[in-house]
């Protein structure tokens, strides 16, 4: 397990029907940003059918199973990895819950409290655990390396030293940093 200091990272979708409204991607974007979450990645696409089988496995024998496929393929979906203490949990808990009735009811100033329209058409999606995370990860950014990002890239996220893109929502090391780190030191 990694140790408290560490960032961790967990998988962010905001589902299609956020990214056809601006005020609702604007408001959730600031969400994200105001409570220090550090976004690695950064991706929009229409997800595919196949994506989408693997990442919802668990639920194919569900009711819900096939509209929630079509749904999530119906048009473009912002993806992010996110980084962050506690960042599953920190995610999770501004998502609220699954179902938007009672996230409506109960946690009316969540994610899915505020913007959520159905149980399917619920806004976001966030890991539930570090395990889930690896693996949905892995189906949406095929070229992130989890483990080269903790030996390079983790501290400078960690730090702060980064560079903030609002119009590609991303956040990046910043270069003048990482420069000076290398600087030999004048004696
Ligand atoms: O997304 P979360 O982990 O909170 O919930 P889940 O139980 O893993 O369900 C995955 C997704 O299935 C939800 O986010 C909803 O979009 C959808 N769902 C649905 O369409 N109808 C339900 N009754 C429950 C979930
Ligand atoms: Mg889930």
């Amino acid at each position: 397990m990694q140790s408290k200091k560490y960032l961790q990272l967990t998988l962010a979708i905001l589902k299609p029907h956020i990214v056809k409204s601006p005020f609702a991607l604007q408001k959730i974007r600031d969400i994200i940003i105001d409570n220090n979450f550090k976004v690695v990645k950064s991706r929009r696409t229409t997800i595919s059918r196949e994506e989408v089988e693997l990442f919802y496995r668990e639920h194919k024998d569900k009711f819900f199973y096939n509209r929630l496929m079509t749904f999530m393929c119906s048009g473009p979906s912002d993806i992010y990895i996110l980084a962050e203490h506690d960042a599953v949990v920190k995610w999770r808990q501004l998502m609220g819950p699954t179902k938007v009735y009672q996230a409506q009811y109960n946690a009316p100033d969540t994610i899915r409290g505020m913007f959520g329209l159905s149980d399917t058409r619920n806004a976001a999606h966030g890991s539930d655990s570090t395990e889930s995370a690896e693996r949905e990860i892995a189906i949406f950014f095929k070229e992130f390396n989890i483990k080269k990002w903790y030996n390079n890239e983790e501290i400078f996220y960690n730090l702060g030293r980064l560079h903030f893109d609002p119009i590609s929502f991303v956040h990046t090391i910043d270069k003048n940093f990482v420069e000076m780190r290398n600087k030999p030191v004048k004696k």
